[in-house]
């Protein structure tokens, strides 16, 4: 599975970090980082997910 990202759509909400620090950090400015590069391994694929289906702009995108 791979994680995109939309820096355009992203406010701050912050939940995506805290359900998912392994793969997304905050910047400066408390938007959202990918700390991986697109691919996610298969064990932190649930923490993608909910990091996805938590984020209420919808900036966070699971695909195949
Ligand atoms: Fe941004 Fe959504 Fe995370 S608005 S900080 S990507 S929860």
């Amino acid at each position: 599975m791979k994680i995109s990202y939309d820096r355009s759509a992203c406010q701050g909400h912050n939940r995506c970090y805290m359900l998912a620090p392994e793969l997304v950090d905050s910047d400066d400015e408390g938007y959202a980082i990918l700390l991986v590069d697109g691919e996610v391994p298969a064990e932190l694929e649930e923490m993608e997910r909910l990091a996805a289906d938590n984020c209420p702009e919808f900036a966070i995108e699971v695909t195949d």
